[in-house]
Parts: structure tokens; C-alpha cells; sequence
């Protein structure tokens, strides 16, 4: 009974949160007041900072010039699964950030049709030609941000996977609002699922937020509940000023564009 009442409570407050967050964001979008893809150049620019691939096999990470990780080893499962998710034999699939390039390997053991990838880092990109990257089959490399590099594709893509890095959430509901342009209907969306993931409650809250969002873009999303507890180790945090993760769980979003949606 009181278990119950415990959970009529949660759902309670995760309503009035999901409420909340809706409705901050429409006021602050009307007032300009967020941060949008168009009007924050300077801060995402990740091409002006320098990047270090630092570690050796096993332990490798991706750092910024302020000593923040931009990606780590221990993601590499949960981007197994992303690729599980957007990756198939004979698809075609579109990659944002390459980062270690470890949902892009996941990728490419799948064979898809073709594998396009977004990348905006000049070090990133030096790194992808260095491991000859262009040449692996049926990869193009987009090289700059995506927020100018979609211009340059169509709806060509049955699975799209999303994961920047120095950007808001503003800007990854932009790039929603582009994806039934890219998508094919009943093509599958997934993203990098980091909102908030330092609060098991907020996190929780941004799930439902992205999850009604996408609805009204035609999306239909689950989130399927992995361990992430490969990330809640402190030696795995040495060095690095931005513990991103803390959460023994990561919900991977699965979003299916219906098939039926209208341009
Ligand atoms: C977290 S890493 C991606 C990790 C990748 N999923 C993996 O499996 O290794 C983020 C990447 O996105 C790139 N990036 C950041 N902002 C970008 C943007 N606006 N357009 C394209 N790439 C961007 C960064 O340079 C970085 O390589």
C-alpha cells in the first residue's frame, strides 16, 4: 500500500517536471531566451578547441583542452546497442560525431548500404583519415557541423544516430526537427542519452520530455534499459573535470518514424 502510494507520487512529480520543462522551453523559445542552434555559433564550435585521444587499447578517451572528456572506452556497449538500433545489412545510415569512432565500427560490422558520418572536428577529422576512414566501404565523411552539413543530404537514411558533444539541448531538438527530412518513414532515430544524467529523477523527466517532442514529429519512442555500471567505477573518472555519467542505468531511445508521415 504505502509502496503504491510511493509510486502515485513519483508519477505525480515526473508529470508536473515533464509539465514544467515543456512549458519553460516554449516560453523561453518565444522570449528568444534559449540558446538556439542558429544563435550560439561561439559556443558550439567545437573546431576552435583542441582535442587529445589520450590512453591505449581498451581505456581510450577523447579530451577537450579544459581536461573534459568529450568520449570514453566504457560507452563503448551502450554504442554496440545504438548501432543495433540504427544499423542493419543493405540500410543506409547516417553517423553525427565520430568521437572514438566506436558506434561507427558497431556500424560498419552491420555492412549497410552506405554510412555517412558528420564529424566538425578538424582533429577528429584528421584522426578519421589517418585511419582511413574514407575507404571503408560505403563511408562518406561529412566534415564540418551538422547544423551546415544537412543542407547537403535528403531523405535518404533508414537509421540516424546523434552524438555531439559542447552543445544544448535546444540544439539536439533542432536537429529533431530535421530528422523526417533525412528519415525514411519507418526509419529509426537514436541519440546518446546523457540529459540530465546526473539526477535520476531529471533524467527521467527529459526521457518523457524528448519522448512527447518526437511525438509531434510522428516518432514513436521506447527507451530499452541497459547497465551502465561499467561508469559508476571512480578509476574510470581519473582525471577527467566532467563526470557525465552517473547513473547504474542508461535508457537507449528507440524512435521509429511512423511510416505514413507526410513532408
Ligand atoms: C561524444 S563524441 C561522439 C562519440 C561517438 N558516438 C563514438 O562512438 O565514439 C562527439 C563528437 O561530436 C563532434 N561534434 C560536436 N559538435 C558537432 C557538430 N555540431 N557537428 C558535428 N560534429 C560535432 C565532436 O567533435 C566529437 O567528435
Amino acid at each position: 500500500m504505502q509502496h503504491d502510494c510511493e509510486t502515485a507520487t513519483v508519477e505525480l512529480l515526473l508529470e508536473a517536471g515533464v509539465r514544467a520543462e515543456l512549458l519553460l522551453g516554449a516560453l523561453e523559445r518565444r522570449q528568444g531566451s534559449r540558446p538556439s542552434a542558429e544563435h550560439q555559433e561561439t559556443a558550439a564550435a567545437p573546431a576552435e578547441d583542441r582535442v587529445q585521444y589520450e590512453g591505449a587499447e581498451g581505456g581510450e578517451r577523447l579530451m577537450d583542452a579544459e581536461g573534459k572528456a568529450v568520449m570514453m572506452q566504457w560507452e563503448e556497449p551502450l554504442m554496440e546497442a545504438h548501432a543495433h538500433v540504427v544499423a542493419r545489412s543493405g540500410s543506409d545510415v547516417l553517423n553525427v560525431g565520430f568521437g572514438l569512432g566506436l558506434v561507427d565500427e558497431a556500424i560498419q560490422r552491420r555492412h549497410p548500404r552506405t554510412h555517412t558520418i558528420i564529424e566538425a572536428h578538424p582533429g577528429v577529422h584528421a584522426r578519421m583519415l589517418r585511419d582511413g576512414w574514407h575507404k571503408r566501404p560505403g563511408v562518406r565523411i561529412v566534415f564540418g557541423r551538422w547544423q551546415e552539413a544537412l543542407a547537403q543530404l535528403g531523405r535518404q537514411f533508414d537509421g540516424v544516430f546523434f552524438d555531439t558533444y559542447s552543445e544544448f539541448y535546444e540544439d539536439m531538438r533542432a536537429f529533431h526537427e530535421a530528422l523526417p527530412r533525412l528519415l525514411r518513414p519507418g526509419g529509426v532515430y537514436s541519440y546518446f542519452n546523457g540529459l540530465a544524467a546526473d539526477n535520476a529523477f531529471f533524467h527521467r523527466v527529459y526521457c518523457e520530455v524528448v519522448k512527447r517532442e518526437l511525438a509531434t514529429l510522428g516518432f514513436d519512442t521506447q527507451f530499452v534499459a541497459l547497465p551502465s555500471d561499467a561508469a559508476v567505477a571512480n578509476e574510470v573518472w581519473e582525471g577527467v573535470r566532467n563526470r557525465y555519467w552517473r547513473l547504474d542505468t542508461y535508457m537507449l531511445p528507440v524512435c521509429q518514424l511512423e511510416d505514413t508521415v507526410e513532408q
